[in-house]
């Protein structure tokens, strides 16, 4: 385990077999369809990598959004810019948005919004990992993987300070990491 990890959450077994059921039940929905997995940059690369590496059933193409919503502070500002676009036109296309945390939805929120208004033949969310807020969120994952306690979590694409996305397991950090 790494030496900042306090406690490790979800093993890497534990996350294959989540993944293993989200995946399952996008093949379901989506058989011989073709669907644009959109990834929101940086921290689902490593959850939308393993995603769609199971999506055996669905023709799939990807593409990415960087959305930017907590400037230098550690809060959610609501303020959400799209710093990096999709590629193309989404008009009559379905479209999966695949993150890999839910905590305030802000960033979401705004991004599902604006995705909307261009018109794709559907839009749906899979999400990771949910923050345990105990809040009513505007928005809710078609595909959630779990809810997770509201601490500093990493791993699993998940940082802090841009460090920790490598970990193959979802942990916490130690205090001292992180005051
Ligand atoms: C994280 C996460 C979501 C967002 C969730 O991204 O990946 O995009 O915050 O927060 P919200 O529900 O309160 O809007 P972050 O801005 O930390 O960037 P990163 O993906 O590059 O780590």
């Amino acid at each position: 385990m790494h030496p900042d990890v306090e406690k490790i959450l979800l093993s890497k077994e534990a996350i294959d077999e989540i993944v293993d059921r989200m995946a399952a039940q996008i093949n379901e929905d989506y058989a011989g369809k073709t669907l644009l997995c959109v990834g929101i940059l940086k921290g689902s690369c490593v959850f939308m990598m393993d995603l769609i590496r199971r999506l055996t059933d669905v023709d799939v193409e990807i593409d990415f959004m960087v959305a930017s919503s907590y400037g230098s502070s550690a809060q959610s500002s609501g303020d959400v810019k799209i710093k990096k676009d999709l590629s193309r036109d989404i008009e009559g296309i379905d479209v999966l948005i695949v993150e890999d945390i839910l905590d305030t939805g802000n960033t979401l929120t705004k991004l599902m919004g604006v995705l909307r208004d261009r018109k794709p033949a559907s839009l749906e969310l899979a999400v990771f990992l949910e923050k345990d807020l105990g809040i009513e969120r505007a928005i809710k994952a078609k595909y959630l993987g779990g809810i997770c306690p509201d601490e500093f979590v990493v791993g699993y694409g998940l940082d802090y300070n841009e460090k920790y996305r490598q970990l193959p397991y979802l942990g916490t950090l130690k205090r001292e990491i992180y005051s």
